[in-house]
């Protein structure tokens, strides 16, 4: 058992929502309030709690019972950015201006000695500012897209990928039947690790990530091979940021009061287009879309997140800020927030993964296999 301190924590959770954000805050609260005899306010929706000062005390029955709820019981926001805020003028524009300030005082206000923030790369970075103007924060890695770095593993990542696996067991059995290419278009900017996971967990024929530009004749090759040799159909997964080799990502729309304003969308009806003109074989595109992120978290990604909240009240109350729980291996550790931002996790070409995928027979859309 902790030596007791005493005193005052915010939490706040940020960016768009994964499963296991609950399961943070209520080990997170109860290790406070049990262990170190802290008190912890929420802030509602991402820094906007703090900017307009919109808080509630998290005492034990308010996190009792939410281990298994998805999204956050605290709300969250894509309007992350202090120091660029949206706010629209008497002429209904959009302006931006600098509120940072705001944070810093009603940080002041509730007298806390610190702040745990739930978020993924986004986030991060702002935080990290605030922690170079001597805000005392303690990071937790969230996002399915698993690209942050300095962990092994965010949560949220696991039960998107059991999700995804889902959806790609189910459409296999209809793509059986109908003799047809089915794309499944997944989440995943930047970074492939969901579409690579569920995609070798879930068999699939070929695997698109943004880390590496497919060509499209090699589709064709791969779908044309498959029908000579009587398996006449294939499961496609491909990443929302993935792109043909020479071109650029499908973007849905820009949402100008969001920290990343690119929302992407679309690559797969081009993909089943570009299937069907090339080969003559009838595709069906199905987008998981915010499935991916919603419901109850799977066992490790509570486990999980339980480790990660005790371990983040744990490093503020005995004053360690600047830093990001992290998982290395099989332990809950913690690294240097500057590490988290640094840059983002991507699926470096000779992943394990990638490798084992290649040896039974999945492609990943470029010329070498
Ligand atoms: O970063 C997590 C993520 O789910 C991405 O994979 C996806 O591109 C994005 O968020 C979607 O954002 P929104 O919920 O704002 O549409």
């Amino acid at each position: 058992m902790a030596d007791k301190k005493g005193g005052r924590l915010g939490i706040l959770s940020a960016g768009g929502d994964c499963p296991g954000i609950n399961a943070v805050l209520r080990a997170a609260v109860k290790t406070a309030l049990l262990d170190y005899d802290m008190e912890v306010i929420g802030f509602k929706d991402g820094f906007e709690g703090l900017v307009n000062d919109n808080s509630q005390i998290l005492d034990y029955e308010a996190v009792s019972g939410i281990l298994t709820e998805g999204g956050t019981i605290l709300g969250t926001s894509n309007i992350a950015n202090p120091w660029r805020w949206p706010e629209v003028n008497e002429n209904g524009e959009v302006e931006f201006s600098d509120v940072s300030h705001k944070v810093v005082e009603n940080f002041h206000k509730h007298k806390l000695d610190g702040l745990i923030v739930i978020g993924g790369d986004g986030t991060m970075n702002v935080s990290m500012k605030f922690v170079e103007q001597d805000v005392p924060i303690v990071g937790v890695p969230k996002t399915i897209d698993n690209d942050l770095n300095a962990t092994d593993y965010t949560f949220g990542f696991y039960t998107a990928v059991g999700i995804a696996t889902e959806a790609i067991d189910r459409i296999h059995s209809t793509a059986e039947s109908h003799h047809r290419a089915m794309i499944i278009e997944l989440m995943g900017r930047y970074a492939g690790w969901l579409t690579l996971y569920s995609g070798v967990a879930g068999g699939a024929d070929i695997i698109l990530i943004p880390e590496m530009p497919y060509s499209l004749s090699e589709i064709a090759r791969v779908v044309e091979r498959r029908n000579k040799h009587n398996r006449r159909f294939t499961i496609v997964v491909v990443a929302e940021g993935a792109r043909e080799e020479g071109g650029e990502m499908v973007v849905k729309r820009t949402v100008s009061k969001s920290f990343d304003p690119v929302r992407l969308g679309g690559v797969g009806n081009k993909l089943a287009a570009d299937i069907e003109e090339l080969t003559g074989v009838e595709a069906r595109v199905t987008v998981l879309g915010h499935l991916q992120r919603g419901g109850t978290p799977c066992p490790f990604d509570r486990l999980l997140a339980t480790r990660y909240g005790s371990e983040a009240a744990r490093l503020a109350a005995e004053g360690k800020y600047g830093r990001i729980v992290s998982l290395q291996g099989d332990e809950v550790t913690h690294r240097p927030m500057s590490e988290a931002v640094a840059s983002l996790k991507l699926v470096p070409p000779d992943h394990p993964l990638i490798i084992a995928a290649r040896s039974v027979g999945s492609s990943f859309g470029t010329k070498d296999a």
